[in-house]
């Protein structure tokens, strides 16, 4: 496998690449958000912030196999706590999962978050979601609190995992 790289990417330079990754790999996204993938689903990509945080904290990422995009990363700084980097998205073209790819993403985003001085990665994951479930924890993510749907959200019960850095 060539190398593996995250490119930070931006919403006014790569909205339209975003989107294109996310078309590719719309299996994940109707499952999330319940329709293909669309202008909306890129700009909360990129600008959807967690309670108490500002687009100033978020990064985004294109996971680069030489030239090609084969996924996209969002991650936020300073939820639950200072010191947490929250993974928002790890999406991945579905003709790239399944080889790796994504336990070298995820060696790269804890580097990263070393580098930062973070101390933990937390994400939540869908419980329809059980592939990946069985991916995070396989690399180590244990349960830190379930998160059930409540009227007022999306209808997805989720479990948030954690890592310790
Ligand atoms: C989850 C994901 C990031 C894992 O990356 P990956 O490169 O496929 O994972 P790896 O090749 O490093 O590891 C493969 C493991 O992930 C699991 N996996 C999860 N979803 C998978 C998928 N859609 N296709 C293939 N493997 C998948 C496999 O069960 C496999 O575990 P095993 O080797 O013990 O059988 C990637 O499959 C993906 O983007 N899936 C769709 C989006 C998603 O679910 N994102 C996570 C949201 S919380």
């Amino acid at each position: 496998m060539s190398e593996i790289v995250l490119r930070p990417i931006n919403k006014a330079d790569h909205a339209e690449d975003a989107l294109d990754l996310a078309q590719r790999a719309a299996d994940y996204v109707i499952l999330e958000v319940g329709h293909a993938p669309d202008a909306a689903f890129i700009n909360d990509f990129f600008d959807a912030v967690p309670p108490g945080l500002t687009t100033a904290d978020l990064m985004t990422f294109g996971v680069m196999q030489e030239q090609a995009m084969t996924g996209i990363v969002c991650i936020a700084e300073g939820y639950e706590l200072p010191t947490d980097w929250w993974i928002g998205l790890v999406l991945l073209d579905p003709a790239y999962r399944g080889s790796g790819i994504g336990r070298t993403v995820l060696h790269l985003i804890k580097t990263k978050a070393r580098r930062a001085r973070m101390t933990m990665l937390k994400l939540a994951v869908l419980e329809a979601n059980p592939r990946a479930m069985h991916f995070w924890t396989r690399e180590g993510f244990v349960p830190h609190r379930y998160a059930p749907a409540t009227p007022q959200s999306d209808g997805h019960n989720r479990w948030v995992l954690k890592y310790q850095l």
